[in-house]
């Protein structure tokens, strides 16, 4: 595919984000921009709702063309894909497939830098048996494969890794950290959430069995919709416990006599889809499959770089590795007062935020050079708040 030069990218959707008008908005990492595209996607389903009382045949087609949508973003199968409310329910029924208790595999091992989520509900498993061993950063904040092997052995079920931290932006050697996990008879799962939508994702040549993400960030939609992608080899042998009637090989049987799961990812759904987030969900997604995650990631990786010198300049702690390869979307600064530093940006409406006193700065499709420039002006007057 033809990549774009980062300018491009930013001038042509640019005026799909009011945003824009007022505010120079890189906070993708917490929520991605509204656009108008995804608005009318609400305002159709309202529209509908109206007109019509439940429209079931029109909300099961969208979240056809939802999972489609996944799919493709991820380089997958529709019947590898749940559609599910979020990234922890997607996991919960993940985890409730696999059997602890009684069995020589009771080991998850997770990477310190997960989300809290996927830390809470590995530990959630102890009360079935589970054991859970956490992966350490180095000193300079990366998690090496290496870091893995030392700890994933025959005992383990499950290797856990965040495909970019959340916290740092360290983004991890997930293909690798699979390989490793195969080679010592887990599964492995990658949560992506900060990862797709801005960085090109090929779920089969990473190799993972599980892989998480959701709509709110660089999906550019909204709370309560995100997916689930089990490998097509991996889905027989997890059964999940963790269940609901959209996840029964025939939903409309209403069956109460026995459990029989879909055959294919469906079988991780639960209850009635999160229709108005699906209708946000597949507008928000298509100004991402229209520009193309590669030109996206390329993009991002062009912004980042010019941040990152501009940083280095002004002698600041930065947090994110320099090397392309080692980075996506989010660049962390560390900060002695990251509250006041977060406020003192905003009241010029520069829109940050912060975790574990790092700033993070999140770079999408619609960030441009200017908006990198003007953060940098804005960041030499406010380093006294670096540390
Ligand atoms: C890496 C990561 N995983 C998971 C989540 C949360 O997912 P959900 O709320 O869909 O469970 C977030 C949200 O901030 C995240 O950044």
């Amino acid at each position: 595919m033809e990549v774009a030069p980062a300018p491009l990218v930013a001038s042509r959707f640019r005026e799909e984000f009011p945003i824009f008008e007022h505010t120079t908005y890189l906070n993708s990492c917490s929520q991605g921009a509204l656009s108008p595209r995804v608005r009318r996607a609400y305002q159709e389903y309202l529209e509908g709702w109206d007109a019509n009382g439940a429209e079931w045949g029109h909300w099961v087609e969208r979240a056809e063309a939802m999972r489609a949508v996944f799919a493709r973003l991820l380089h997958a199968s529709t019947h590898e894909i749940a559609v599910v409310t979020s990234v922890s329910q997607a996991v919960s029924a993940v985890l409730s497939a696999i059997r602890f208790e009684g069995t020589d595999r009771r080991r998850i091992v997770i990477s310190e830098h997960e989300f809290p989520s996927i830390g809470q509900i590995a530990h959630a498993q102890e009360l079935r048996g589970a054991e859970v061993i956490h992966v350490l950063p180095e000193r300079d904040g990366s998690i090496p494969p290496e870091k893995f092997a030392e700890v994933v052995d025959e005992r383990t079920a499950l290797v856990c890794c965040t495909t970019v931290s959340y916290r740092t932006g360290h983004r991890h050697d997930i293909g690798e950290i699979a390989r490793i996990a195969h080679e010592r008879g887990a599964l492995c799962l990658a949560d992506s959430y900060q990862a797709v939508g801005a960085v090109d994702i090929d779920a089969h040549a990473l190799g993972v069995d599980v892989l998480a993400g959701g709509t709110v960030k660089y999906l550019l939609a909204s709370a309560g919709l995100a997916f689930l992608y089990v490998r097509g080899d991996a889905l027989e042998r997890l059964v999940p416990t963790q269940t609901g009637w959209f996840a029964d090989a025939d939903i409309f049987e209403m069956d109460i006599s026995d459990y029989s799961p879909a055959a294919d990812a469906r079988r991780f759904e639960a209850g009635t889809p999160p229709v108005p987030n699906i209708y946000a969900g597949v507008a928000g997604a298509s100004m991402i499959e229209e520009v193309g995650t590669p030109a996206i990631e390329r993009h991002v990786e062009l912004l980042g770089t010019r941040l990152l010198d501009g940083l280095e300049a002004l002698g600041a702690p930065v947090v994110t590795p320099r090397e392309p390869d080692q980075r996506g979307p989010l660049i962390c600064v560390r900060s002695s007062d990251v509250d006041a530093l977060v406020a003192a940006l905003a009241a010029e409406r520069i829109v940050v935020s912060s975790r574990d006193g790092n700033l993070r700065v999140a770079l999408h499709l619609y960030n441009s050079e200017e908006d990198i420039d003007t953060l940098l002006v804005a960041l030499s007057r406010h380093r006294a708040l670096f540390g």
